[in-house]
């Protein structure tokens, strides 16, 4: 009997090393915690375009939103770990643990990371037609109406939610927020006049401050964009201390098999390496992962840092998601 358990657990092992070598067989899935035409949806299929032809098989983008990007973050955590199940996601997955006292997930834990993809950064933009010219006008705008001011995001934990707390606890107000499942659909009402200002990465709002159907006010990174050269910083704008930057990461379930996961590194790493991924990040205000920062080291270490950053700054905040 014993001779026979041992047979069958080394088929088993055996079986399970063949299916991961010739990994992947089928078509692979990148869970989008956000609605399509958002920033990470935007970010998510300009690489997933390289990765599927180096891995030789389709990559399908499904977009999964809610709850700042814990609901789709769950699914994946929750999700069969053979390496056909992946999630492209930001700074939410180290705030996350800090809003959501109930969080379904441990983003260490319940994940294998594959690399960092990219850091993009945000712009301070609003309705065309809103009053504020300039950021000190809007700052000062938001609070004499700070009852009737709206400002949109994408949830308690998304980047647009991240950078309205700090805006609003940099000059001590507290705004009426509008809530949408990404940043996509969020800038369709601002376009539309239905919600007054939000706070996007490049990566969503360069079109359409270029196009002029935003009136944009600052970018938060440290010093002025190519794609936008005549937009100030914050820091220039009169927020010295208002700094960020959206930083990505490709993730699989814990418990995926190395080989899967030295293969989906391998074609990550290809992608943030193609010049024409380099070329369409560069137009949307950002650039792609460096080979270094593309490792599933650093992206490890990245969420680590970010989860203690962030912790303090929330409590002081008071952004427990209810
Ligand atoms: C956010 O964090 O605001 C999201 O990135 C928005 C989105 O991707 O739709």
């Amino acid at each position: 009997m014993r001779f026979a358990t041992l047979t069958a657990a080394a088929l088993a092992l055996s079986s399970a090393a063949a299916v991961a070598q010739d990994y992947p067989t089928g078509p692979i899935t990148i869970v989008v915690p956000f609605s399509a035409g958002g920033p990470t949806d935007t970010v998510t299929r300009l690489v997933a375009e390289p990765m599927s032809k180096t891995l030789g098989q389709q990559i399908v983008v499904q977009n999964v939103g809610g709850a700042g990007g814990t609901l789709g973050a769950t699914q994946v955590a929750k999700a069969a770990p053979d390496g056909y199940t992946l999630l492209l996601h930001h700074i939410g997955m180290s705030t996350a643990p800090s809003l959501y006292p109930d969080l379904a997930f441990d983003p260490a834990a319940d994940f294998a990371p594959i690399g960092l993809v990219t850091s993009v950064p945000m712009t301070i933009i609003a309705r065309k037609d809103f009053p504020p010219n300039t950021l000190e006008e809007l700052i000062a705008y938001v609070k004499e109406n700070a009852d009737t001011v709206t400002y949109a995001n994408a949830g308690i934990g998304a980047a647009s939610h991240l950078c309205g707390m700090l805006f609003m606890s940099a000059i001590d107000v507290e705004l009426v927020t509008v809530p949408y499942q990404g940043t996509g659909p969020a800038m369709t009402d601002l376009i539309g006049g239905q919600v007054d200002f939000m706070c996007d990465q490049t990566t969503n709002t360069t079109g359409q401050i270029h196009g002029g159907e935003v009136k944009a006010y600052a970018v938060t990174s440290p010093e002025r964009l190519d794609s936008l050269p005549d937009l100030p910083t914050t820091a220039e704008a009169g927020l010295p201390d208002f700094t960020l930057g959206i930083w990505h990461g490709l993730y699989a379930p814990a418990g995926t098999p190395q080989e899967a996961l030295d293969k989906l590194n391998a074609a990550l790493k290809t992608a943030v390496a193609d010049p024409n991924v380099a070329t369409r990040f560069a137009k949307l205000g950002t650039a792609p992962a460096t080979a270094e920062e593309a490792t599933p080291e650093a992206l490890a270490t990245t969420l680590t840092e970010q989860i203690a950053l962030w912790k303090p700054l929330i409590e002081a905040a008071g952004a427990k998601a209810q």
